[in-house]
């Protein structure tokens, strides 16, 4: 397996930090691709437990290589502090790699964000605030500045002059907000490039010369497969493309490489921020408190309450086929424990219509009505089952039901938070 891509199915907060960190120590280097600090990876290991937002999930090994590729956009204030705490808990950095090539979150891009959501008003997208739109917004138009432009001041200071000519405007006519200076900018951005130097990197190079020498990568997505920019709920949506191709772009290595793609899938749903969800509980649902409550269903990055729902196949199934996925992990699946009946979205309908894929039309989407099958649940804690064959019937039965619907086997089912807490069954 000289190269795999784990990445979400649903629409984010699957457990991707878990599954990457449960499997990252059969890898060499494991690299994020795209998005930035709008990610909250929770890892449970070795009785730590951390919230990653920018740092590779698999730093919690020693000796595999966590690479920020170029695809990512990096923000140095939070990244220095999750070195920092990291490094705090006993975990090295020292490994960590970043692009050069990676794009760098200004603090006007923060502003930016903060400000198109107030002028959206009702319509808002609910975005992370971490200035993610506006500095994926820079690069397309070629203003952005980059991890490289850190290494040398005079170019960096140019770069940033160039940008605040538009950006400057924008802010005070638009949204009559407060400009920025070169100055005001570099008197805290430079202190920060020195730290950050040491770990800048010529990544395509580097992840291809390991490739060569016959090691393997883990590329770990974040966000996932509804909020890509592309193939998502657009314009409920996230600025990168977080499915597996992006981890061709994002990284400068060849997709002849990737030979895996694991899908992770939560045996529920949940969506934070705006945006249609058609298997959506309504606000003081029981099945959705419950979830919700079980589950700890909260942002690791902003701390908001997730919007709970039943598991929707339509949706894997179509991140199945957008992804090319190879593989599924369950996670979460302890949570269901707590219900007398299960129900599983099997398809859509909509004007009289049946759709068993997402309907590429956003308001036959947005008034899909999924059709349901309910399935028996299994009121019993499953946390402690190690092997398939020690889950209950009817979580057996689940699971079976959810790999037909996707026609992608199960690898992976986790049944709790920590690393151990799961059952391996393909995956290897
Ligand atoms: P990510 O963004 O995809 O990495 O997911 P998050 O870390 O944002 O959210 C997943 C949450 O579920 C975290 O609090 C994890 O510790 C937790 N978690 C992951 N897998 C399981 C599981 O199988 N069972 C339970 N109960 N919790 C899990
Ligand atoms: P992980 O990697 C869940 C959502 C936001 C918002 C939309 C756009 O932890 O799964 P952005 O700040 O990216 O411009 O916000 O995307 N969003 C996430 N939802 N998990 C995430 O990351 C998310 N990152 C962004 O809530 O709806
Ligand atoms: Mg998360």
């Amino acid at each position: 397996m000289p190269a795999s891509v784990l990445v979400g199915t649903q629409w984010g907060d699957e457990g991707k930090g878990k599954v990457t960190d449960l499997i990252s120590g059969d890898f060499d280097c494991v690299v994020r691709y795209q998005g930035g600090a709008n990610a909250g990876h929770t890892v449970i290991a070795n009785g730590h437990k951390l919230a990653l937002h920018q740092v590779p999930s698999g730093v919690m090994y020693e000796g595999v290589v966590p690479v920020i590729g170029n695809g990512c956009i990096v923000d140095p204030e939070i990244l220095l502090s999750e070195i920092d705490m990291l490094e705090g808990q006993g975990v090295s950095c020292d490994l960590l790699k970043i692009s050069g090539n990676a794009h760098i979150v200004m603090p006007y891009h923060k502003d930016l964000d903060g400000a198109n959501e107030k002028r959206l008003g009702k319509n808002l997208i609910g975005t992370t605030k971490r200035g993610v739109g506006p500095c994926y917004k820079d690069k397309m138009d070629r203003i952005g500045l980059r991890v490289q432009d850190m290494l040398d001041e005079k170019i960096f200071r140019e770069k940033l002059e160039s940008a605040l000519v538009s950006t400057n405007a924008i802010l005070a006519k638009v949204y009559g907000m407060p400009t920025y200076t070169v100055e005001k900018i570099c008197e805290t951005y430079l202190p920060m490039a020195e730290r950050i130097k040491p770990y800048i990197c010529e990544s395509s190079l580097f992840l291809n010369e390991e490739l060569e020498a016959g090691k393997n990568i883990l590329f770990e997505g974040a966000q996932a497969t509804m909020l890509d920019i592309d193939h998502g709920t657009y314009p409920f949506v996230t600025s990168s493309n977080c499915t597996a191709g992006g981890a061709v772009t994002g990284s400068g290595v060849g997709p002849t490489n990737i030979d895996r793609v694991l899908g992770i899938a939560k045996a529920y749903l949940t969506r934070v921020g705006s945006g249609p969800f058609p298997t959506e509980l309504p606000e003081g649902d029981e099945v959705g408190d419950k979830l919700s409550s079980v589950g700890h269903e909260f942002g690791v990055t902003t701390g908001r309450k997730r919007r709970c729902g039943w598991y929707d196949a339509v949706v894997v199934n179509y991140a199945a086929r957008v992804n090319g996925l190879t593989d599924l992990a369950i996670t979460k699946l302890d949570v269901l424990g707590c219900l007398d009946t299960i129900k599983v979205c099997v398809a859509y309908e909509c004007d009289g219509k049946r759709y068993t894929t997402v309907p590429e039309h956003q308001s036959v989407f947005y008034h899909a009505k999924p059709v349901y099958e309910e399935l028996p649940g299994w009121k019993c804690d499953i946390s402690g089952c190690r092997d398939f064959y020690q889950l209950p019937r009817e979580a057996k039965d689940y699971l079976d039901f959810i790999e037909q619907l996707a026609d992608v086997r199960v690898s992976i089912v986790a049944v709790g938070p920590d690393r151990e807490q799961t059952i391996n069954r393909h995956w290897k």
